[in-house]
């Protein structure tokens, strides 16, 4: 059975009241020298759970920057969704309430809708390539707008290419798909997608995703390995098919005031664990979407998308493309396809 809901909830409670009173995201006090007056306590929240490669990476990155500044900056992290989920931690974080986040880039949808580019379906053939496009000009430029809304952005992350799952029937080509209902975890791209499918999909936050397939509010869902594995979907569904519909990928962000407020030295202290942190976390999620994917294979049927197969869902994808170039912009995806090179 998955997790039980009250623990999470008390967790939460307790970290709410207890560390409000530690001031997190308080400004902090002049330095002289290297010498600080007073301890920064900062919060770091993500949706998943701590052994997932995000979750190993969130942790990694607070104990470098508590070690390196000696304590002077304590980066706390909050996995699971304890703190805040899906619907709350984009506010929470403009608001300074929680100052560092790692959300699936196509949740900053209501932001910039270019952030869905690694949504959209078969235009990356891997994370790896994904990377290389937010590495790249481009994406640098879209991280460098989020300025304008008080957030950095920071880097990305990746956690593996997304699978279809369900617990009707197995889904072989785009007609297998018709009158089905999947969730999502954001709007815009995703929506098309299934749409072009013939299936119908609702936006469901992450961490309430186990009910509403155990309870069958949808028939299944669209995510990576990894999720899928630690979420444990495969107690409440029957079919995995392997497609690698499109690319999942975090991005970093921190609120940019506390970012401004803090000293030199202890910004260039995250930016350097922020570069380790990435360079671990990439290097992680491969290997382990891999695992996954074997201990995947023990407890749920899984159908391999053929060749032929693959190209029955691109030519359905057209009018998702069609309808997507336009808005993100042609260089854009010629920026993303450049990266599958
Ligand atoms: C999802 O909602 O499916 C993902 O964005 C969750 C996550 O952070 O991996």
């Amino acid at each position: 059975m998955k997790k039980v809901g009250f623990k999470r909830l008390a967790l939460s409670l307790a970290v709410v009241l207890g560390l409000s009173v530690v001031g997190c995201g308080s400004q902090p006090t002049a330095t002289s020298g290297t010498k600080t007056q007073e301890k920064i306590v900062a919060k770091f929240t993500h949706v998943t759970a701590p052994q997932t490669p995000k979750g190993k990476a969130a942790q990694k990155f607070a104990d470098l920057v508590n070690e390196r500044s000696k304590g002077r900056l304590e980066i706390n992290v909050y996995p699971s969704g304890q703190l805040f989920g899906d619907k709350d931690e984009m506010e929470a974080l403009q608001a300074n309430n929680v100052q560092f986040i790692s959300p699936s880039a196509g949740k900053l949808v209501s932001f910039d809708k270019r952030f869905q580019i690694g949504d959209v379906p078969f235009l990356f053939n891997d994370n790896a390539a994904e990377s290389k496009f937010w590495d790249g000009e481009k994406g640098q430029a879209l991280m460098k707008g989020l300025q304008a809304k008080g957030i950095i952005g920071f880097t990305t992350w990746p956690n593996g290419m997304r699978q279809m799952m369900n617990s009707k029937q197995e889904l072989k080509v785009p007609d297998d798909y018709k009158g089905m209902k999947f969730r999502i975890p954001s709007g815009g791209v995703l929506v098309d997608t299934f749409k072009a499918l013939g299936a119908g999909a609702t936006v469901i936050p992450f961490s309430d995703t186990y009910t509403a397939l155990q309870q069958k509010v949808v028939d299944g869902t669209i995510a990576t390995f990894d999720n899928i594995a630690e979420e444990k979907y495969a107690e409440v569904l029957k079919y995995l098919t392997v497609a690698n519909v499109n690319s999942l990928s975090y991005v970093v962000l921190m609120n940019k005031s506390f970012y401004d407020g803090l000293p030199k030295d202890l910004q260039d202290i995250v930016h350097q664990a922020m570069k380790e942190a990435t360079d671990y976390e990439r290097q992680l999620s491969d290997q382990s979407a891999k695992d996954s994917m074997e201990k995947l294979k023990k407890s749920i049927k899984v159908h391999e998308t053929t060749p032929e197969e693959r190209q029955l869902y691109v030519k359905a994808m057209k009018p998702v493309w069609d309808k997507y170039e336009p808005i993100m912009g042609k260089d854009l995806f010629e920026a993303a396809q450049k990266a599958n090179q």
